[in-house]
Formats: structure tokens, sequence, C-alpha cells
């Protein structure tokens, strides 16, 4: 059994990370005016994430919700707190504009993640009306009334996925 919880913690990481790198193949796509090799890597990440999603559960690591929402809570300082300062710093070093936009932008959104995790936590019986709103360039995360534009990243409003 333990090696069985390895091999599917392997292919649950392996699957997340197809999954990922599928979607920003399908934008790629999208850009060059390849729309059915889009919606093909479109379908390959959905694919990739339904396995990904099994092969994790089936790790037995899914908990109760206060607990998941304390693993995630532990997750996301630790990457605010220590992964990401750390990171930035290495891309400062190396000149690395792209990747420095990138993580400072992790770094940014880490406490409005953190601040939305531990509402749950205060709260399990939170209110499940309104939307949320996710910014595509910075990631951050507005509820029922976004701002007219990111407050990170100026990015449109309109251009926001909406979370209802
Ligand atoms: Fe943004």
């Amino acid at each position: 059994m333990a090696r069985t919880v390895d091999n599917l913690t392997k292919m649950f990481l392996s699957n997340a990370e197809s999954n990922i790198r599928y979607l920003a193949f399908a934008e790629a796509a999208d850009q060059e005016g390849r729309q059915g090799v889009a919606k093909a890597f479109r379908a390959l990440a959905m694919s990739k994430m339904v396995h990904a999603i099994s092969h994790f559960k089936a790790t037995g690591l899914v908990d109760t919700t206060a607990e998941n929402l304390k693993q995630a809570s532990e997750e996301e300082k630790y990457d605010y707190k220590s992964a990401y300062p750390a990171m930035v710093q290495d891309a400062v070093k190396e000149d690395a504009i792209q990747g420095r936009h990138s993580l400072e932008y992790g770094l940014s959104i880490a406490p409005v993640i953190i601040k939305l995790i531990a509402k749950a936590m205060n709260n399990p019986d939170m209110e499940s009306e309104g939307s949320y709103y996710i910014c595509p360039v910075c990631g951050n995360i507005e509820f029922k009334t976004p701002s007219e534009k990111c407050p990170f990243c100026g990015v449109d409003v309109s251009q926001f996925t909406e979370i209802s």
C-alpha cells in the first residue's frame, strides 16, 4: 500500500503539472491562430485534471474541510514567508525580469489568499451567495463587487474570471 500511495502521489503531481502546462500550451496555440489545437490541449488538460484529482483522492490525503483549510493555510503562509521572498531575490540577482514579475505577483497575492482561507477557517458556514472574481494576470481574488481595475496589476475588471 505504501508503494501505491507513492505511485499515486507521483502521478498526481505529474498530471497536475500536465494540466497547467497544457492550458498554457492552449493559450499559445490560440495566439498562433491554431484554435483546433488549442481546443485539443484544453481537452487534454481536463483529462489530466480528472486523473490528478482521482489519484490525489486515492492517496487518502483529502481530510475534513477544517483540516484541509488548516493545511492550505500552512502551505500558503510558507509560500508567502519563505518560498516567494527568497525566489524574488534570486530573480532580482539574475535580472530575470519576467520571472521576477511572475514571482512578485505570487508574493503580492499571497496575503489575499491567506486572508480568504482565514475567513473560511473562522466561519465554516460562510455564505455561498455572491461571486469571486479572479484576475487573469496576477491572480488577485475579489468578492462580490470587484474594483474597476485590479489594484495589483491594473487589468480591467472585464478580464476577470467569475467564480459564481
Ligand atoms: Fe491583477
